[in-house]
């Protein structure tokens, strides 16, 4: 097979134009059935290493005052990025470049062997498999795995593009132990157990894993369940303080000072009720009815005469920290009213409070995340902000998805270290996820042409970036979109 491609003709700091000579081109202008945009091309800079490209864009150089032997000798031009360095005796990869390569050095495609090294981590390192280039089927994109789960990723995508099916490849992989390491999968010990919380929009993560690995929490069913969590005394390590409680109801100024003034004699909620009800006037008479819608809420009257206990009630995080069994926590909710807000402001301080002296690494994977943004109260997201800004302190990690980048505050995606970004065509979005990554890749060339479960994916989880095809997973519990079939059932 002829690998041969063309000359160097030009080098600028990222970039390399390949000549291709005229011979070199079949009738259709076909170099090699292998060869396309996206293909990976190799030049080599010493006996021992050599530089790796990947194809741009490929030109007609066709021109009407073409100089006839000029045009002979090269009719196509390559246009390629610079990927890195290719180490032949190690059989490694690194995307530093030391050493540019030369003017009419010759470049070649790269053989397959030498490409399956690039697209896999480091063997020495624990690996996920996360998709196959979109290009060429055969060859798998792996991804550090310590890497992926343990530091911050940001999944994007407009609706339907793919991000809940990668979410959930991801983790079911894991659980179903398709770790790697030196190319076999690697044995688990018996204390294997991964912390996983999700915050389930749309209630599709039902049927993620196996049900004997989930605790779950439906927050949109008034949950009987799910009382431990609310019932925490108002100013204790593991609860809310009066403050917090002020702000996530929304009280008037002279209703705040009227509990702050009584801060001592407020330890759980039936008493802040009571309490506020002696400030019942002209001033503060839309700040009853808010606390009041709260506690209507079916599920506390449910669970009213939980607050009258004295008792300081189980901490449901160091529960599902300690139990051997479970692994995912869904939290079915849709970060709307104030039950849901409450649970994530207290599910993230408890993360935060306990992160110092619980040594157990917990992922929290929020899909439609732009959903929490949404509300101008900062609350909400005070406490998951200090754990993103510090997520190893915290032994803590994100996984932020969403349709919708704008919503999200800029912290968030400048902190992420991976990405992994579907098809997205809205031109501030594109450029919100551009300015977090390597310059050498234009996001806007790729995300442009790529269809539903392909993404490109970049970050230090992975060797350099791809265009992929996520590995198929089977079906989320999803609430069926399509209208003919919506229309054409008996409700
Ligand atoms: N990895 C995958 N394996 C199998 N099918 C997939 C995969 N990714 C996407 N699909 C197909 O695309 C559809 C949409 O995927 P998904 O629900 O994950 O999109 P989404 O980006 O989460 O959408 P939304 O923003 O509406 O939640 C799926 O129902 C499925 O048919
Ligand atoms: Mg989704």
């Amino acid at each position: 097979m002829n690998n041969f491609v063309g000359y160097i003709s030009s080098i600028t700091q990222d970039k390399i134009i390949i000549k291709v000579p005229f011979d070199n081109i079949d009738q259709n202008f076909c170099i090699n059935k292998d060869f396309y945009i996206n293909s990976f091309l190799e030049t080599n800079i010493t006996n021992n290493f050599s530089i790796i490209l990947k194809v741009n864009s490929i030109n007609d150089n066709y021109d009407n005052n073409f100089n006839v032997i000029e045009w002979k000798r090269s009719k196509v031009t390559v246009c390629s990025t610079i990927i890195g360095t290719y180490n032949k005796i190690e059989n490694s990869f690194s995307d530093k470049l030391e050493k540019y390569p030369k003017i009419n050095n010759e470049v070649y495609l790269l053989e397959e062997k030498v490409l399956k090294t690039i697209c896999s981590v480091d063997s020495k390192y624990l690996s996920i498999k996360v998709g196959n280039l979109i290009n060429n089927k055969n060859i798998e994109i792996s991804s550090n795995f310590n890497n992926l789960f343990g530091k911050h990723l940001g999944i994007f995508g407009k609706t339907g593009s793919g991000k809940s099916r990668t979410i959930a490849h991801l983790i079911r992989s894991t659980l179903n132990k398709e770790l790697y390491k030196n190319d076999k999968k690697i044995e688990f010990s018996r204390y294997f157990n991964p912390k996983i919380i999700i915050f389930d929009y749309n209630g599709e993560y039902t049927n993620i894993v196996n049900e004997n690995y989930i605790q779950r929490y439906d927050l949109l069913s008034n949950d009987e369940t799910l009382w431990p969590l609310i019932n925490f005394n108002i100013g204790s390590y593991e609860s809310l303080d009066l403050y917090e409680y002020i702000e996530i109801f929304g009280f008037t100024e002279t209703m705040s000072n009227h509990l702050i003034g009584r801060i001592s004699e407020i330890d759980n909620l039936k008493k802040l009720m009571d309490v506020a009800k002696e400030k019942e006037d002209y001033k503060t008479k839309y700040d009853l009815p808010r606390i009041n819608k709260f506690i209507k809420n079916p599920f506390f009257v449910k669970n009213l005469k939980v607050f009258e206990s004295e008792k300081p009630e189980l901490n449901f995080l160091y529960d599902f920290m300690n139990n051997k069994f479970k692994h995912v926590m869904i939290i079915k909710m849709n970060y709307k009213n104030p039950i849901d807000k409450l649970i994530f402001t207290l599910i993230t301080k408890l993360i935060h409070n306990s992160s110092m002296t619980n040594n157990r690494h917990i992922l929290i994977v929020m899909d439609e995340s732009h959903r929490l943004f949404k509300d101008d109260n900062q609350i909400f997201h005070k406490y998951l902000e200090l754990l993103v800004r510090e997520g190893r302190k915290f032994n803590f990690s994100l996984w932020l998805s969403t349709q919708s980048l704008s919503d999200i505050p800029e912290l968030y995606i400048s902190q992420c270290s991976n990405f992994i970004v579907h098809t997205l065509n809205n031109y501030k979005d594109i450029m919100q996820v551009q300015n977090c990554c390597d310059f050498r890749l234009k996001l806007f060339e790729f995300l442009s042409t790529i269809g539903v479960q392909n993404a490109i994916v970049f970050g230090e989880a992975f060797s350099t970036f791809f265009s992929i095809k996520i590995k198929s997973t089977k079906k989320l519990s999803v609430v069926n979109s399509d209208v003919f079939d919506n229309w054409n059932k008996q409700l």
